[in-house]
């Protein structure tokens, strides 16, 4: 494990009321009680997760850099109603259709905020984005992806490259490839066409990245542009994932530099997000959970 800046939790003493909350909730160690007061005892293990002072109700934790607001709300119910977020969950749709409007800036960052409150292993907060607003600059990423696929397609479809990427990528990505090749064909006429099947003509494209590693950092950047994408849709916008960037940046070297993505890091999620289109007013129907119950 990385060593990391370390900026524990202080006491003030004759304002804690020894709940022994601070203590309990506390993933580190940090805190023990002494005399029927919480006490740091192991400070340099604090992963500055904010926990001790959200949970004390008596303001005794201080946090050098860290302000604990109150909650807005009264009482311990959640902040919204179960079906409420289960429409919210279910309404965000993958938004390949896009008006031409741009995003402005404020929106954009409203959405990026709303990435940093999603969890990360050991409270790391280690996601890293790359915002693209420029239509030049999504059009340059845009060429460079579709280059690398054209090259990648062209191996697949030849015996020899065909071979050579089954035993870098193994027998199920080729044969993948070779089933993707006919849609790639019609998606290519498509963007002959001008249409862009990549990004599908989204104003933004987002990109994050995380030190490769840190083995939560697929995840810490998936959930946090997950809750973006949830922001985005509570805002009006859409979005949509795009796992051909992400493969694409991680094994082009070319396109990752362009990005400024240090060599140390991986691409984990990208997306597009402008403002649809087209609205669906009807909800799309999942299968059930594949659930081994014990
Ligand atoms: C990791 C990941 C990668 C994805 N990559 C793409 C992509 O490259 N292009 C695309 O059009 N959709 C992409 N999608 C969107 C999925 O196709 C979409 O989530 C799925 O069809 C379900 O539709 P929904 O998001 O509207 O529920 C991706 C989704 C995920 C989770």
């Amino acid at each position: 494990m990385m060593k990391r800046d370390v900026n524990p939790p202080k006491v003030i003493e004759n304002k804690c009321i020894g709940c022994e909350r601070c203590v309990a909730v506390c993933p580190s160690f940090v805190l023990e009680m002494a005399e029927e007061k919480s006490k740091v005892v192991r400070g340099e293990w604090c992963i500055d997760c904010g926990h001790c002072g959200a949970v004390c109700s008596s303001e005794a934790i201080l946090h050098e850099g860290m302000v604990f607001e109150k909650h807005p709300k009264e009482g311990a119910t959640p902040a919204i109603a179960p079906e409420v977020l289960d429409l919210l969950i279910r309404e965000r749709r993958s938004v390949r259709n896009y008006t031409a409007d741009p995003i402005p800036e404020q929106i954009l960052k409203k959405i990026l905020d709303a990435g940093r409150y999603g969890p990360t292993g050991t409270n790391s907060q280690n996601v890293y984005y790359v915002v693209l607003t420029s239509p030049d600059q999504i059009e340059k990423l845009r060429k460079m992806t579709i280059r690398f696929y054209e090259k990648l397609f062209s191996r697949a479809s030849g015996r020899f490259g065909s071979f050579f990427l089954s035993l870098l990528a193994g027998k199920k990505t080729i044969e993948y490839l070779h089933d993707s090749l006919p849609k790639m064909t019609v998606a290519r006429e498509a963007m002959n066409r001008g249409q862009d099947r990549l990004f599908y003509h989204a104003p933004v494209v987002v990109v994050t990245h995380a030190e490769s590693w840190d083995s939560s950092s697929f995840f810490n950047c998936s959930v946090a542009l997950y809750n973006c994408s949830l922001k985005a849709h509570t805002l009006g916008l859409g979005c949509c994932f795009n796992g051909f960037l992400v493969n694409a940046v991680n094994h082009d070297r070319k396109i990752k530099t362009w990005l400024g993505i240090p060599a140390d890091h991986r691409c984990y999620s990208a997306m597009g997000v402008g403002y649809p289109d087209i609205k669906y007013p009807g909800l799309i129907h999942r299968h059930p959970p594949k659930v081994v119950w014990r």
